[in-house]
């Protein structure tokens, strides 16, 4: 799907990176800046995601910017764009990448509230998944959620994750230690998951 985004004075193209059904995963725009420093700082959104600094445009441009020449890439970060709305909801992509142990972090946060509770992130997180395993060559891909974000860890069993760990009172939100639920996925669980598919 390549359309143009008129709604906006600045044209410019939208393309998939990654084609999916309801949402594709397109690459990063600076013309979206502003609307990812507002989900990053969403009191609503960022209690969840724990994002509990202050983020600001400045250092947000920092991740869209390609690495240094002869530093490897730690994140790779991906738009969430619904297709039908033609819009940008969020993100989902892999952080802490050990490439040669080969495996990383995946982190997901929908930006706009009103498109929770719709299964975008499963859609999203089948797609990311399989470019993790299929293209980039990961070997494990984990998440670590904590307990109230029970969106989130319903998301991930039904993904496949397992759970490897709890780490106790890890993680300190709304004045309460939480514990932090650590999930993992191989690909050769992922593979025989989806065989039949
Ligand atoms: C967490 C988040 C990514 C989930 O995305 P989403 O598209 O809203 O998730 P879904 O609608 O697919 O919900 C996931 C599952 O949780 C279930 N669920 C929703 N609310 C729930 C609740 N209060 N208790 C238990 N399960 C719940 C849903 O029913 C769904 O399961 P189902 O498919 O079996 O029905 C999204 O809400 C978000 O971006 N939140 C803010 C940032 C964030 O938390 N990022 C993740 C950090 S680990």
């Amino acid at each position: 799907m390549i359309e143009k985004n008129k709604e906006n004075d600045n044209k410019f193209e939208v393309f998939p990176f990654i084609k999916g059904d309801t949402i594709d995963l397109v690459v990063n725009n600076s013309k979206w800046l502003d609307l990812r420093t507002k989900w990053e700082n969403d009191p609503e959104v960022r209690r969840y995601a724990r994002n509990t600094w202050p983020r600001t445009v400045e250092e947000l441009k920092k991740w869209t910017e390609p690495a240094p020449r002869g530093q490897i890439k730690e994140f790779i970060n991906l738009v969430i764009y619904h297709k039908q709305d033609k819009r940008p909801i969020g993100t989902i992509g892999f952080g802490h990448i050990d490439w040669v142990n080969r495996n990383a972090n995946i982190a997901a946060m929908i930006g706009e509230p009103e498109y929770w509770g719709k299964g975008i992130i499963g859609e999203a997180s089948k797609l990311v998944i399989d470019y993790g395993f299929n293209e980039l060559n990961f070997h494990k891909i984990y998440a670590g959620i904590y307990k109230p974000n029970e969106r989130s860890l319903r998301a991930a069993e039904k993904l496949g994750f397992q759970k490897e760990g709890v780490l106790k009172e890890e993680q300190y939100v709304d004045g309460q230690y939480h514990d932090m639920h650590k999930f993992a996925l191989f690909k050769r669980d992922w593979i025989k998951l989806n065989e039949n598919e």
